[in-house]
């Protein structure tokens, strides 16, 4: 596999319309949807893939896919996406398949995806949100660094989600 982006553990490519029964296995997944809305059938799924190809066509992130460096194996997916039109200002996400849960991957993912933001684009700063009741997504951007911002509506029943922050390092 070609990967553009590498950590220790995991590699990163770009999504193709091959990969349909690997976004299947990770957003039908109830437990990796839990705090999102639960799990999509496949038609969403392929949606949403369509959705993620078109972005990295557009404006040239995605939340791309991530593997296991050695086996190969898919791990999930982290990565960029805009946000509320805000230039330079990028959403950050990450979505581990559970079996890969408790192995700090994503950790180790979004901290790559940080620095490919702040080192490779010219994104200003990030933003994160959790579902409310997401305590590993909270844990997770508390050691990261991010500032709580806000609350937003989310999703199709507007549920309020915190959001926050991380600006780059050098404008700060
Ligand atoms: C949120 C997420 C990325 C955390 O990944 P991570 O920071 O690398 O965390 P780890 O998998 O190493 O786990 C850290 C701790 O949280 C626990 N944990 C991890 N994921 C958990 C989950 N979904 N539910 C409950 N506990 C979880 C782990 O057991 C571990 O506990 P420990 O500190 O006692 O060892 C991952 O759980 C995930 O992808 N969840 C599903 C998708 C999701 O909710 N994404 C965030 C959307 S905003």
């Amino acid at each position: 596999m070609s990967y553009f982006l590498h950590t220790s553990r995991l590699g990163f490519r770009h999504w193709t319309e091959a990969d349909l029964p690997l976004v299947v296995a990770l957003w039908g997944d109830p437990d990796v949807m839990r705090h999102m809305g639960g799990p999509m059938d496949d038609a969403a799924a392929a949606a949403r893939l369509r959705l993620e190809i078109s972005r990295q066509r557009a404006f040239g992130v995605q939340y791309w896919p991530i593997f296991l460096s050695i086996t190969g194996e898919h791990v999930g997916c982290s990565g960029l996406r805009p946000f509320h039109e805000e230039p330079e200002v990028l959403e950050v996400g990450v979505h581990i398949r559970p079996q890969f849960w408790g192995g700090r991957y994503g950790e180790e993912a979004v901290r790559a995806v940080i620095g490919y933001a702040f080192g490779t684009l010219s994104t200003r700063a990030l933003v994160a949100g959790h579902g409310p009741e997401n305590d590993a997504s909270k844990a997770l951007l508390g050691r990261l660094g991010f500032q709580f911002s806000h609350r937003e509506p989310w999703g199709a029943h507007d549920i309020p989600h915190p959001y926050y922050r991380l600006t780059r390092p050098a404008l700060t």
